[in-house]
C-alpha cells in the first residue's frame, strides 16, 4: 500500500492554537486574545490560520512544494537547532527504577535494561519535545482523533516519554485523570494535579484493573513496542466498554511524490538499515502500517486511520508545513547518531567508530535541497465493543 495514496477526509474542526507554538509546544494564543490586535497583527494572525488549514488538508493529499516564486514569504530559517554532541561515558551498578544506564556515551534506562534501543538523556529529552512540537503544528493543534467528548475519564499514555502530551491532555481536560507510563523517569515533577506518571513496561500485564480506561493512547512508539497483538489485546481488556485506543505512528520510511530520493540515496539507505537492525532486536519498524489491522483482529469496532505526510525540509509551500517540515528534519538530523547507535552496535554488532563515520554522508544528504521527501504519520484510533446502544461514530 502507498501511504502517500491514501487521503483520507480532514478533521471538520481544527484548533489553530498551536500556530504560535515554540519547541516546547508552549502557546500563547490565550494571551493574544486577551490583548487588543492591531491591524496588522489581527491579518498575520488571519494568514496564520488560513495557512495552518491548508497545512492539516495539504499534509493529508499532496504538499505543495516551494519553488521560491513566494518572494513575501517569511520562510522558516534553518538556523536556531544546533545538536550539542558532548556526551561522556560512565557505568551505573544500581538496579533502582530510578537509575540510568550508560552505553557508548549515551544515557539509557535501566529498569528492563536493553528492551528499548534508543537513549533517555536530555538532548534526547529535547529532540522529543521538538517532536511534539511538530505534532501540534501538523495537527492543527489536536491533541487526539478519537472522540473523547468534553469529559474523558481515565486516561493512559504508553511509553509517554517526558510527559509533554499527558501534561498538555492535562490541562486541556482538567477533569480526565491521566497516567503517563514510560520505562525512563524522565518526567517533570511539576504537572497538573489530574496527571501522575508511572515506570513501568507496558509490554508486562498491567496494574489497573479490566475496564478503568476510558482512552489509552501511544505515540512514537512504534521503535519500541515488540508485541503489538499482546499489547492491544491487553489495552481492550483494560478499556472500559465503548472506549476507545489511538495510536499516533509515524511510518519511518522516506516517500516522495516526485522522484526526488532514490533509493540508494543515503537518507534512504539509512533507514533500510535502522529496520534490519532493529528486526534483529526483536522490534517491526514497519509496524505503523500493520496497526489498524491488528487492532481489528484484537476485536476492536469502529477502526479508522487517517494518514498525514510529514515532510522532511523546508520544501512544503505552505508555511506550517515549511516549519513543520524544519522541525521534522532537525528532529531526524540531531537523532542521526541516537537513532543509530542502539540498533547498528547491538543488532547489527557495528563499532561506535563505524557508525560515526557511515553518518558523515548521511548529515551531508539529509540537506539535498533537490529532495522533496515526506514521511507518513498514521493516526489509528479503534473502540472497545460497547454492550449498549451502540457507540459514537465519529474520528474527531
Ligand atoms: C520515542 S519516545 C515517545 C515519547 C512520547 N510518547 C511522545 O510522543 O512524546 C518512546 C518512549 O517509549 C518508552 N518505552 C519504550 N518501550 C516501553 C515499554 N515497554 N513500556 C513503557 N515505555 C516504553 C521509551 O522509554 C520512550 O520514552
Amino acid at each position: 500500500m502507498s501511504p502517500s495514496s491514501s487521503p483520507v477526509p480532514p478533521p471538520s474542526r481544527i484548533p489553530i492554537e498551536s500556530l504560535l507554538s515554540g519547541p516546547s509546544g508552549s502557546t500563547s494564543p490565550k494571551d493574544l486574545q486577551e490583548t487588543e490586535l492591531s491591524a496588522e497583527e489581527r491579518a498575520l494572525a488571519q494568514a496564520h490560520d488560513a495557512a495552518a488549514q491548508a497545512a492539516v488538508e495539504q499534509a493529508q493529499a499532496e504538499i505543495e512544494i516551494d519553488n521560491g516564486s513566494d518572494t513575501t514569504s517569511d520562510s522558516a530559517s534553518d538556523a536556531g537547532y544546533e545538536t550539542d554532541s558532548m556526551y561522556s561515558a560512565s557505568t551505573s551498578i544500581s538496579s533502582s527504577v530510578r537509575d540510568f544506564a550508560f552505553e557508548n556515551g549515551r544515557r539509557y534506562h535501566k529498569f528492563r535494561e536493553g528492551s528499548y534501543n534508543f537513549p533517555n538523556d536530555p538532548s534526547e529529552q529535547d529532540r522529543e519535545d521538538m517532536k511534539h512540537a511538530m505534532m501540534v503544528n501538523l495537527l492543527g493543534g489536536q491533541l487526539h482523533f478519537a472522540p473523547l467528548g468534553e469529559h474523558p475519564g481515565n486516561v493512559l499514555d504508553m511509553g509517554t516519554g517526558t510527559g509533554i502530551w499527558a501534561i498538555e491532555m492535562g490541562d486541556r481536560y482538567p477533569s480526565a485523570n491521566i497516567l503517563g507510563v514510560d520505562l525512563s523517569p524522565i518526567q517533570p515533577n511539576w504537572v497538573p494535579p489530574n496527571v501522575r506518571f508511572m515506570v513501568d513496561d507496558v509490554e508486562s500485564p498491567w496494574l489497573k484493573p479490566p475496564n478503568y480506561y476510558d482512552y489509552i493512547h501511544s505515540r512514537h512508539t512504534v521503535m519500541a513496542i515488540r508485541d503489538w497483538p499482546l499489547l492491544m489485546k491487553r489495552a481492550l481488556e483494560h478499556l472500559k466498554p465503548g472506549g476507545w485506543m489511538e495510536m499516533q505512528e509515524i511510518h519511518h520510511h522516506p516517500y516522495c511524490h516526485d522522484g526526488s530520493m532514490p533509493p540508494d540515496h543515503p537518507v534512504a539507505q539509512y533507514w533500510v538499515l535502522i529496520h534490519d537492525a532493529l528486526a534483529n532486536l526483536g522490534v517491526n519498524f514497519n509496524a505503523t502500517l500493520l496497526l489498524e489491522n491488528m487492532m481489528r483482529e484484537a476485536g476492536f469496532v469502529n477502526v479508522s486511520t487517517r494518514i498525514f505526510h510529514v515532510p522532511i525540509g523546508t520544501w512544503p509551500k505552505n508555511k506550517v508545513l515549511k516549519l513543520v517540515g524544519l522541525y521534522w528534519r532537525t528532529v531526524l538530523m540531531d537523532g542521526l547518531q541516537p537513532i543509530a547507535l542502539g540498533p547498528l552496535t547491538r543488532g547489527l554488532k557495528w563499532s561506535k567508530e563505524q557508525v560515526e563515520v557511515w553518518l558523515i554522508e548521511v548529515r551531508k544528504a539529509y540537506m539535498d535541497a533537490w529532495v522533496h521527501s515526506h514521511m507518513p504519520l498514521h493516526i489509528i484510533c479503534g473502540q472497545k465493543p460497547d454492550d449498549g446502544d451502540g457507540p459514537p461514530q465519529a474520528t474527531n
